[in-house]
C-alpha cells in the first residue's frame, strides 16, 4: 500500500481513491474582477498541480470532476472556454506519458465535440500501460446519467432479474472495476454532492473547505488526508 511521508510525523496509509469536486472557480474569478474563464483557467492549473502531486506521493486513484452533465446550461462561451482548457490539456499528452499517469475518462462521451472524442481516445490509449497515478476525469458525468446508461445496459445484456446484484451494477458504471472513492473533497464552501459519483459514494468520506479550487494546494491536500486518517470508518458495522 502506497505511504503518505510527511517531515517529521510517522507514516500514514493514503486512501487508495480520492475524488475531488474542483468548485468555485467562478467565485474565484469575481472576487478579482475577471471574467469566470479566468476562474476556470486558473483551476485547470490547479488541477495539473494536485494530479501531479497526488501522483508524487503514490496515490492510486484520483478523479475530478471537470464537466457535469448540467454544466451544459451554463453561457456557451464558459462552456466552450472550459472545452478548450480540456483541449489543450489533452493535446499536451506529455502530461502523462512524461509523468507515468494512466488517464480515463468517465462520463458520455457523446455530445463531445469529435476531436476532444479523438484526442481523449489518444490519451487513454497513449498511457495505458503508465504504471503510476491511475487519473479519471470526468467530463459530461453525471450520477443519475451514469445509472440510466448501467441500467440499459443490463436489460440489452438480458441479464435475468434474478441475477441481478449490486456487482451487476457496478461493473457496469464508467468506474468498472475500480475501488469505489474513500474520500471526496469538495472545496468552496458549497455542501453538495452535486450528482458526483452517487452510486461509489455510499460509504466514501466527505471533506469541505470553504478554500475556492484556484486557491487549492497540496498544502490542503495534506491536511485533508491527515484529517481522513483520523476517521474511524466502519462500513455499517461496529
Ligand atoms: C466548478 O466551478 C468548475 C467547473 C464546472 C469546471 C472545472 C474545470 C476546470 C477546473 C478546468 C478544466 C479541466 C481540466 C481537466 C483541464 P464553478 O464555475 O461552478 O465555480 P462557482 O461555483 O464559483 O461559480
Amino acid at each position: 500500500m502506497p505511504l503518505f511521508k510527511k517531515k517529521n510525523t510517522a507514516e500514514r496509509p493514503l486512501p487508495r481513491h480520492i475524488a475531488i469536486v474542483m468548485d468555485g472557480n467562478g467565485r474565484w474569478a469575481k472576487k478579482r474582477g475577471l471574467p469566470r474563464s479566468a476562474g476556470h483557467v486558473s483551476g485547470a492549473k490547479t488541477f495539473k498541480t494536485i494530479a501531479r502531486y497526488c501522483n508524487k506521493i503514490g496515490l492510486e486513484y484520483l478523479t475530478v470532476y471537470a464537466f457535469s452533465t448540467e454544466n451544459w446550461k451554463r453561457p456557451p462561451e464558459e462552456v466552450e472556454g472550459i472545452m478548450n482548457l480540456l483541449r489543450d490539456y489533452l493535446k499536451d499528452a506529455e502530461n502523462f506519458k512524461q509523468e507515468n499517469i494512466r488517464v480515463k475518462f468517465i462520463g458520455d462521451p457523446t455530445p463531445l465535440a469529435d476531436d476532444i472524442k479523438e484526442l481523449m481516445k489518444k490519451d487513454e490509449d497513449g498511457s495505458k500501460n503508465a504504471t503510476g497515478l491511475k487519473l479519471n476525469i470526468a467530463i459530461n458525468y453525471g450520477g443519475r446519467d451514469e445509472l440510466v446508461h448501467a441500467v440499459k445496459k443490463i436489460i440489452d445484456e438480458g441479464v435475468p432479474m434474478g441475477e441481478i446484484t449490486e456487482q451487476t451494477i457496478s461493473d457496469r458504471l464508467y468506474t468498472a472495476g475500480m475501488p469505489d472513492p474513500d474520500f471526496i473533497i469538495r472545496p468552496s464552501g458549497e455542501y453538495r454532492t452535486s450528482n458526483y459519483l452517487l452510486w461509489q459514494s455510499a460509504y466514501s468520506e466527505y471533506w469541505f473547505s470553504d478554500v475556492l479550487w484556484p486557491d487549492f494546494t497540496p498544502k490542503h491536500l495534506e491536511k485533508a488526508i491527515e484529517d481522513y486518517n483520523r476517521r474511524n470508518r466502519r462500513f455499517g458495522g461496529v
